[in-house]
């Protein structure tokens, strides 16, 4: 049995810089005709000229990459989507410069919440921000939130529900995406407001805390949000399978060396073998119907991506086309990275699909 999906988008990714950048980009430009990449380096991507740079270099790095390996460049057609890191230092008229330039995406970390945060917001609704949010709005462009208080670890993103709520009403124009939604009570905000959206990991609808801490302590499977309960897979898992339309496909795919993550840094790298994974278990639940809507239609319509990314105009025309095939795979044990390595999720499994 074969599937090929058009066109996948990851709508959440961490590529990194220098030599991990090198070693990550080709798994997602090999799979993805695009992605959106999280701005959380050092020093934050929150200006134009560092998005820019960002983004010659991840396109600089993907075609190292086809030259010494000798691939077509066709292959790993692929377009960086970088967003832009909200800190203390992004002015009204920084925003909108970058968003004359084609860069439209936002990113809000709560300070502290997560990996690189530091840079973040403590105060996500003062005036300075409202007034930050109320350009956004007028220039269409569209706010990525790591929704999470500083609260106790599993109600976190439930107690920033306050924050979505009221970011959701007072700019109704303006596309709010809750990133790597991890909480069944979250769910209902998607339902009740028109301009709330969210992106989904494979790791948040396969896997729960049990796999974290259940048995031994499985470090690679620290991240955050962090994995929450049997029922919150579940219902995640069910907003996937059934591609709801508030919903799209962003991996979360966040590398750490070997000796980072041993001292508990948080993150997944899932960039080998997602779409394998995502069709395997897809076909699992008899959903293999919706793929495509949850790993590129849905993304398509809710970031309006044709509109206001030059090369999006040209993907219904020529798609990307990846073919996906019932046949078993196995899940490289390690990737290497200068002196050490990283490891992928599931490493050194089995799975019962491959990408042709
Ligand atoms: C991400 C990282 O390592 O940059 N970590 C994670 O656990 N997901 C940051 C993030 O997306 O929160
Ligand atoms: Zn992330």
């Amino acid at each position: 049995m074969q599937i090929t999906l058009k066109n996948p988008l990851d709508m959440h990714l961490h590529l990194r810089d220098g030599a991990m950048l090198d070693a990550v980009a080709p798994f997602s430009a090999k799979s993805f005709v695009a992605a959106v990449i999280m701005p959380n380096l050092t020093p934050p991507i929150d200006s134009l000229e560092s998005a820019k740079a960002y983004k010659q270099s991840i396109v600089d790095s993907i075609h190292s990459y086809a030259k010494a390996h000798k691939q077509p460049l066709e292959s790993l057609a692929f377009e960086p989507l970088c967003a832009l890191y909200i800190t203390d230092s992004l002015t009204p008229k920084v925003l909108e410069s970058c968003a004359n330039s084609g860069f439209k995406l936002l990113k809000l970390y709560p300070k502290g919440a997560t990996t690189n945060s530091d840079n973040g917001i403590a105060q996500v609704m003062d005036s300075k921000m409202r007034a930050l949010f109320s350009v956004a709005q007028d220039q269409g462009m569209i706010l990525c939130i790591h929704g999470e208080s500083g609260g106790f670890v599993l109600e976190r993103e439930m107690e920033f529900g306050v924050v979505l709520r009221e970011l959701a009403t007072s700019f109704p124009r303006l596309k709010i995406i809750v990133e790597h939604l991890s909480d069944h009570r979250t769910i209902p905000l998607l339902e009740e407001y028109d301009n709330l959206y969210a992106t989904l990991t494979l790791h948040h609808i396969t896997l729960d805390l049990n796999d974290v801490a259940g048995g031994m302590l499985c470090h690679h499977h620290f991240c955050k949000p962090v994995l929450k309960t049997p029922k919150d897979k579940q219902a995640l898992l069910e907003l996937a399978l059934n591609a709801h339309k508030k919903v799209s496909f962003g991996s979360d795919s966040a590398p750490h060396s070997l000796e980072s993550k041993q001292k508990g840094a948080a993150g997944i790298f899932s960039a080998p073998a997602l779409l394998p994974q995502l069709a395997e278990l897809f076909d699992k639940h008899n959903a293999l119907h919706n793929l495509q809507a949850f790993v590129s239609d849905n993304a398509m319509r809710i970031y309006e991506l044709a509109c206001w990314v030059e090369a999006a105009k040209s993907w219904e025309k020529s798609p990307k086309l990846i073919t996906l095939e019932k046949s078993p795979s196995k899940i490289p044990e390690s990737i290497p990275c200068l002196d050490s390595s990283l490891r992928p999720l599931r490493a050194g499994e089995m799975i019962a699909w491959r990408e042709v």
